[in-house]
């Protein structure tokens, strides 16, 4: 039998004196101060202010003590536990406000940087500007046709009635390929496409052809050696200029709005006879009075110069193997590149060759 534990002095219960429960103050203080992170003040706030940290055991023991030591004891304890948990607090608000730092820091992302993603392109609205024209022209039943860029002379020049001594040979500035009488041309106009098409088809033929073209111009706000064109061709029985007229004034509209008609200015192309300038009517002023007067765009006229057309001429028909005595027909052609600055305001030429992406993408990805 065991008898009373004769050592046992409730006064002198080791955890809760004086010295001790001050240990275990420091020791927590301690640890806190040194938690250097949320993650290190968690483990410190379950060693030294959990249920079984030595505080909390310490605080189980009060009650083994006598009456009169209790009160001391109690307190003691009871102001360092408060002192651990107000400390882990006050630790616990640096340490989240040191967090909330650094993760603006860590994660601030440099919107300077290059980007290493492809850079989205944009169709160049020549492209987009020619095909909403062959759609205008598919519109009303015709066919687009292609030639290529590179051409014979004669289907450049001869078939279109500009023999070699025509003197309006000159007026077309032309590159010539080596050697010089090889009889190839980079075409200086979409007119052997025309050709090309009354010399395998048989009419009626309405065809419209967009393409490239080439002429020995200086590059400046108004002019490019390589620039687009649209011409079209129409080969059938009792064709007239008034059909023509009429064609013309739908495509303007289509293209510039309603209202922006055409009128014809008497002119020459060997191919046509007769022949005329195209002009529309102003864009900006509408050829109205007032506004026409001091109209910067038309310089007063009420109308702008577009391109050329007329009465394809019966050599030409003769040339390409259509019967003109059967046939009519009427051709126009103009260039694309002042189509789309009047339709977009576009101020230089030099824009529309140069390839930068910032200009292309302006018009948006227009399919
Ligand atoms: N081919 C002419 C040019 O490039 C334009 C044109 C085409 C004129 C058809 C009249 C008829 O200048």
């Amino acid at each position: 039998m065991s008898g009373p534990n004769t050592d046992y002095d409730p006064v002198e219960v080791t955890p809760l004196k004086p010295e001790e429960v001050d240990a275990m103050r420091a020791a927590a203080l301690a640890a806190v101060a040194e938690a250097g992170d949320l993650d290190a003040l968690k483990r410190v706030r379950a060693e030294h202010a959990g249920d079984r940290s030595p505080l909390a055991l310490a605080n189980r023991e009060i009650g083994a003590l006598p009456p009169q030591a209790r009160k001391e004891a109690g307190m003691r304890v009871g102001r360092a536990r408060r002192a651990v948990s107000e400390a882990i607090a006050e630790r616990q608000v640096v340490l989240e406000a040191e967090h909330e730092a650094r993760m603006l820091v860590e994660e601030t992302v440099d919107v300077t940087l290059p980007w290493d993603r492809t850079t989205r392109g944009a169709r160049h609205p020549l492209t987009t500007l020619q095909e909403l024209v062959a759609d205008v022209f598919v519109g009303m039943g015709w066919e687009v046709a292609e030639g290529p860029e590179l051409e014979a002379e004669w289907l450049n020049f001869d078939a279109l009635n500009l023999g070699p001594d025509h003197p309006a040979r000159t007026m077309q500035d032309t590159f010539w390929l080596e050697p010089a009488d090889g009889g190839l041309v980079l075409r200086t106009h979409t007119s052997p496409v025309q050709a090309r098409t009354m010399l395998s088809q048989e009419p009626p033929i309405y065809v419209v052809c967009p393409g490239r073209v080439f002429r020995t111009d200086e590059l400046d706000a108004t002019h490019t050696p390589v620039f687009s064109q649209v011409e079209g061709l129409v080969v059938d029985k009792g064709i007239t200029m008034a059909n023509l007229k009429g064609t013309l004034d739908h495509f303007a509209e289509s293209m510039f709005g309603e209202g922006i008609t055409t009128r014809f200015r008497p002119s020459y192309f060997p191919f046509t006879e007769p022949s005329a300038e195209v002009d529309l009517v102003c864009f900006v002023c509408r050829g109205r009075e007032p506004d026409v007067e001091s109209c910067r765009t038309c310089k007063g006229e009420g109308w702008i110069e577009w391109g050329g057309c007329g009465v394809v001429n019966p050599r030409v028909l003769t040339a390409c193997g259509i019967d003109s005595e059967v046939y009519s027909g009427f051709a126009f052609g103009m260039g694309l590149e002042r189509t789309l600055m009047f339709r977009h305001g576009v101020a230089d030429m030099r824009d529309m060759v140069e390839g930068d992406i910032r200009f292309t993408t302006a018009f948006g990805t227009e399919i």
